[in-house]
């Protein structure tokens, strides 16, 4: 029997399940890439490898040396720099490539969103005067906002902000999604939030913040997602371990 080999790039809920779901088919064999940030990264279910590639052509030698047969960009919307080097590895190596494209949520009538391009611009648009700011995009770019000391930040990430912010009132929350709307809006009430910085990751696991600030009338500066590569993706997991079947299966691979 041929063995497939699966190179999913990940550090998502999506390509852990993924992961799973592939690994059930015993003539694939996947391995899971993480970059390494998460201390503790949740258990995966199959091999991992961790650690960057040294940019696309350190990628490239990877599906070289690793005979990958497909390479699959599950990462984070906002991991632009991976998913332009997956792109430029597939295409220096001949590698195909899949990607899963989450979509991002959309306003709807009740929400307050300022829309921004970066964390550098949402700690400008927080205005002059104090106020009561949840930081919800992670531990890597908080420090933009010790640009803007005049607010009270509560910042939630995963792994610990290290260093803490040069700000004289920041409260850290560690944690890990899914975070469901009625323990959001608990959190915005308990602490008397009146603006939430977030990225536009899509999906139900984060928009609980996004409903329950809809729901109070609270301010969301929201980070537009990067421009990534165009390359033959799918919205869900689902749909997208149907592409893989397909992209494996006998009658495809004689381009019939
Ligand atoms: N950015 C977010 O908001 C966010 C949120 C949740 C999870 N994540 C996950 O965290 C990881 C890093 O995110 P990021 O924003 O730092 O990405 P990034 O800016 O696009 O990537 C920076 C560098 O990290 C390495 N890298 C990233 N993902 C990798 C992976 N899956 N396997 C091996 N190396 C990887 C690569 O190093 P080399 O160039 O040396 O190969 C890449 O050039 C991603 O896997 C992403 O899915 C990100």
């Amino acid at each position: 029997m041929t063995t497939y080999r699966i190179l999913i790039l990940g550090g998502t809920t999506e390509a852990r399940q993924l992961a799973g779901k592939l690994a059930r088919r015993a003539d694939f064999s996947v391995t899971l890439s993480l970059a390494g940030r998460t201390e503790s990264p949740v258990a995966q279910g199959v091999p991992v490898r961790v650690g960057g590639f040294g940019g696309a052509d350190g990628l490239a030698n990877y599906l070289r040396d690793e005979q990958v047969d497909l390479l699959i960009d599950t990462t984070h919307p906002y991991a632009a720099r991976i998913s332009a080097n997956a792109a430029e590895a597939a295409t220096k190596t001949g590698v195909p490539i899949l990607a899963l494209r989450r979509p991002g949520w959309e306003p709807v009538a009740g929400d307050r969103w300022t829309l921004v391009d970066n964390v550098t611009e949402a700690a400008k648009v927080l205005g002059g005067a104090p106020r009561r700011v949840f930081l919800a995009i992670g531990r890597q770019e908080a420090g933009a906002f010790e640009a803007a000391p005049q607010h009270s930040y509560l910042i939630r990430s995963v792994d610990p902000v290290e260093p803490k912010l040069a700000v004289p009132d920041a409260l850290y929350l560690l944690a890990r999604g899914p975070f469901p709307e009625a323990d959001e809006r608990a959190l915005l009430e308990k602490y008397g939030i009146d603006a939430i910085v977030s990225k536009n990751s899509g999906g139900e696991a984060t928009y609980g913040k996004i409903a329950a600030g809809r729901a109070l009338g609270i301010e969301v500066v929201m980070i537009r997602r990067p421009p990534l590569p165009d390359v033959p993706s799918a919205e869900i997991v689902d749909a997208l371990a149907a592409k893989v079947d397909h992209f494996f299966d006998p009658v495809a691979e004689r381009g019939v």
